[in-house]
């Protein structure tokens, strides 16, 4: 396909960028941001960043350094395990899964796990079980060849209940199918791995009990937060994803957010029309959608992020105000025939957020086939990158038309570098738009609420008062 954006400049690859003009009025007419709105959300957007910053400073937001982090452990483990396993199997749930799953399918071939082994050059096929479903979860464990297969536990806590049930049905496996016995030497080692908290939790004990090699959650990085540490990293070096560069693009977008402050930055610009969308607009949804299938996952990553920080009942000095938006997904152009139906026409409470791609990594040109057909005659020749761009640009036009808003995020390619800096990107426009809210971004108590409920549920010792109210 034609090279339709740079993606080089100089030493540093051109980064991603945010155009917002299909959100404002003199696009979309009434019902737009108006410039007057948007110059009244500067110096907010100023102060959030100024308090995040402040916070930063303070050692209270840990994940914001994690660009910084050296990946040479992780590389040095993934070499380490080159050639010697067939899967990866990764046991977590939302925070420590779904960022896993965003990196897999952006950046491994779209049919990695399918490749045959020299095609994977030694490293692992993924697979990332984030749900306690018996079906799936059964149909996995039989397919797996186990005498090549690591097991990852994932989890910060080291007790929530989908994490820790796979976790012992797949130490159950091991051990019935490998002999895998408590302080197994070798054995164990070959097969389970922990990334968990580096003090507490019950992951945590096992690991020491029995020296099970264990990598880190950093002290105060939170589930959603954490898919550029150990949790996100350590998958993603097994299976041969560039980190380093995931880790410099994040560190290009932090430095860049630093030296364009406030709506001048795109993670600020974001998180303004969000804002103001909510606030002013009524527009409570918010929609993420790639025209890219490979950044699919990403935006199933980004709905918890946003949703799971921005939800909340209370503001920062304690007073109730229910607020967040919600995410929904979409991806084009597959929900073209499914989603716009309804973001064109029904209620026009939804901002939507279209994820462009400037170049494709493969090219896949539409033969020039049945001339004579003008229905079909028109594709000929062209290449299906340019088609779901164009799709893309259609879409937004027709939504602008009908007064209904969109950004754009552009992504000169889905590789390492850009999809480090979508991520701390999007992570800290979801901190500032926490500031602009007025919540607290980084608790999520009523997922805390839930994972309590299902303890006593399941008669964990110490949550029986908790079962005794659920039971009424
Ligand atoms: O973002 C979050 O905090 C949550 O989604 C957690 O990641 C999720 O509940 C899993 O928690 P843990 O890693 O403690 O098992």
């Amino acid at each position: 396909m034609p090279k339709d954006e740079a993606v080089e400049d100089g030493a540093r690859p051109v980064g991603i960028s945010l155009d917002v003009r299909l959100a404002l009025e003199e696009a979309i007419g009434y019902g737009g941001i108006s410039s007057f709105e948007f110059a009244g959300g500067r110096e907010p957007v100023r102060k959030a960043q100024q308090a995040i910053e402040v916070r930063r400073a303070e050692g209270a937001l840990p994940w914001m350094d994690l660009p910084r982090l050296d990946p040479s452990p992780y590389l040095e483990f993934a070499s380490q395990w080159r050639g010697q396993l067939d899967n990866l199997l990764v046991l977590g749930i939302g925070g420590s899964a779904l960022g896993t799953s965003a990196l897999g399918t952006a950046l491994l071939h779209p049919y990695y796990n399918a490749l045959p082994a020299s095609a994977r050059e030694g490293r692992p096929r993924l697979f990332v079980l984030d749900n306690v479903d018996p079906d799936q979860t059964s149909a996995l464990f039989g397919m797996l060849n186990w005498e090549r297969t690591m097991v990852n536990v994932v989890s910060k806590s080291g007790s929530t209940a989908e994490t820790a049930a796979a976790y012992l049905m797949a130490r159950g496996v091991l051990q019935e199918k490998l002999g895998l016995q408590r302080s197994g030497g070798d054995v164990l080692h070959r097969h389970l791995i922990f990334t968990t908290d580096p003090e507490t939790g019950v992951l945590r004990e096992i690991g020491r009990d029995e020296d099970i090699t264990m990598f880190d959650v950093p002290p105060g990085v939170g589930g959603r937060f954490s898919v550029l540490c150990a949790v996100g990293l350590l998958p993603a070096a097994l299976c041969g994803m560039d980190i380093s560069s995931l880790l410099s693009g994040a560190q290009a977008m932090d430095e860049r957010i630093r030296n364009e402050a406030g709506a001048d930055n795109p993670a600020g610009a974001y998180a303004l029309i969000q804002f103001l969308e909510y606030m002013n607009h009524g527009r409570h949804i918010s929609v993420m959608m790639p025209y890219s299938a490979r950044l699919r996952d990403l935006s199933d990553w980004y709905r918890q992020l946003w949703a799971e920080s921005l939800g909340k009942a209370v503001d920062r000095s304690g007073r109730q105000l229910h607020i967040g938006p919600t995410p929904i997904k979409a991806l084009g152009a597959t929900d073209q025939h499914s989603q716009i139906q309804l973001y064109a026409e029904g209620p026009d409470d939804k901002i939507v957020c279209f994820l462009r791609v400037g170049c494709f990594d493969r090219e896949a040109e539409i033969p020039r086939l049945h001339a004579e057909k003008d229905s079909l005659a028109y594709l000929g020749g062209a290449d299906l990158g340019s088609l779901l761009n164009a799709e893309q640009k259609a879409t937004a036009w027709a939504l602008a038309r009908r007064g209904r808003p969109s950004v754009r995020i552009d992504v000169p390619r889905v590789d390492a570098y850009h999809v480090g800096e979508l991520i701390f990107m999007l992570e800290y426009a979801t901190a500032l738009a926490g500031e602009l809210f007025n919540i607290d971004a980084f608790n999520q108590p009523g997922v805390e609420l839930g994972k309590k409920a299902t303890y006593a549920l399941m008669g964990r010792r110490g949550y029986e008062d908790l079962a005794r109210e659920i039971e009424g």
